[in-house]
């Protein structure tokens, strides 16, 4: 039997819709918000009316990009948490009442779980089990995925998410949210060792990123003194040495978990696997570890609908389907 799944993702800024078919995605329309770069940040009020305003051209557009009609649908997935409580109701209340039109299963999906899946979307993708780095704006986790519905995490941010690092850092610097793409685009003509910038002494798999925000903070103001266009000046530099410091944190606990776990299968996921310092960097460590790496499609790794889509097809082979009223929730299992 076929089956075709019609997923939506609200749960911060992104309003997303994907159709996937066996596995296969179909489409994957996103709908950026672009209103929040002014505030610095996503304002979750904006947020919530953004979503209201996208989600029905945006769920037509994926039906209409994937040629499916809404009676060909076997289920209907959203994301369930975690995100923006509005935010996420708009996406939630949309799959509801087509799931319930339609008279078909509704799928709910942990937005963590589906950046790990993302992986499993091109080919090749890793084998089980796979170590997964999530490195997203509000979270920072080590995945241990022994299938895709049996997942584990080994290991997490204590305190900032290294998404949060890059967008904190770009604040400082003057840059406009979110700073991670930016602060990857300055980083292009800058020297990475130009500033040593500290690696925090951790113990086991977690991760802390408030100290390095700090010793940035305190670094710039130290040379702003001396110098008031220190910034200007210095920027390429400035980005590279912070891109090159959050990424050889993620990498020595990537590889303390490898060694610990015995895994070489290793995937990253989550916006700031986006950035190709951080995939060239996963590239050159597997090669001297001897690990297979992989890495979602740059579509794949920011939010969008089809992580979702993959998650709810293996979520629906495994007959893990929602009531019909399931609603978000703060904290959601995967
Ligand atoms: O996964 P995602 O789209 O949303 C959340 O679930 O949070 O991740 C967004 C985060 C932001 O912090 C953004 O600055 C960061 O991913 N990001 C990047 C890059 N693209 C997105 N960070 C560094 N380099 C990039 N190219
Ligand atoms: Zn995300």
């Amino acid at each position: 039997m076929s089956i075709t799944i019609l997923a939506i993702e609200s749960s911060c800024d992104e309003t997303a819709a994907s159709v996937c078919r066996d596995g296969r995605i179909l489409s994957n329309i996103i709908a950026s918000q672009k209103i929040h770069e002014q505030y610095g940040g996503v304002v979750p009020e904006l947020a919530s009316r953004a979503h209201m305003q996208n989600i029905v051209p945006v769920v037509d557009q994926s039906l209409l990009k994937a040629g499916v009609l809404l009676s060909e649908l076997d289920a209907v997935a959203f994301t369930q948490a975690p995100g923006l409580i509005g935010a996420l109701l708009v996406g939630a209340q949309f799959a509801r009442s087509i799931a319930l039109a339609l008279d078909k299963p509704l799928i709910t999906v942990h937005h963590m779980q589906a950046h790990v899946l993302a992986n499993l979307i091109d080919s090749p993708s890793p084998s089980f089990p796979f170590l997964c780095l999530t490195v997203s704006g509000g979270h920072t986790q080590i995945v241990l995925c022994e299938s895709p519905t049996l997942l584990k995490v080994i290991g997490e941010t204590i305190d900032d998410a290294a998404g949060e690092a890059f967008d904190k850092s770009a604040k400082i610097l003057g840059l406009p949210y979110p700073g991670g793409p930016l602060i990857e685009l300055h980083a292009q003509s800058g020297n990475p060792k130009a500033f040593n910038f500290p690696e925090p002494k951790i113990p086991g798999l977690d991760f802390s990123f408030s100290g390095l925000k700090t010793a940035i903070l305190y670094f710039l103001q130290d040379e702003v003194k001396e110098n008031p266009a220190f910034i200007d000046q210095k920027l390429p530099d400035i980005c590279a040495s912070i891109q090159y410091r959050i990424i050889t944190i993620l990498l020595n606990k990537l590889k303390k978990a490898s060694l610990q776990t015995g895994i070489r299968e290793i995937c990253i996921a989550g916006g700031v696997s986006a950035n190709r310092s951080l995939r060239s960097a996963l590239k050159e460590t597997g090669q001297k570890y001897h690990w297979n790496t992989y890495f979602p499609s740059l579509e794949y790794c920011t939010d969008n609908a089809a992580m979702i889509a993959i998650t709810a097809y293996y979520k629906f082979k495994s007959g893990d389907f929602a009531a019909k009223d399931a609603i978000p929730t703060a904290k959601a299992t995967w």
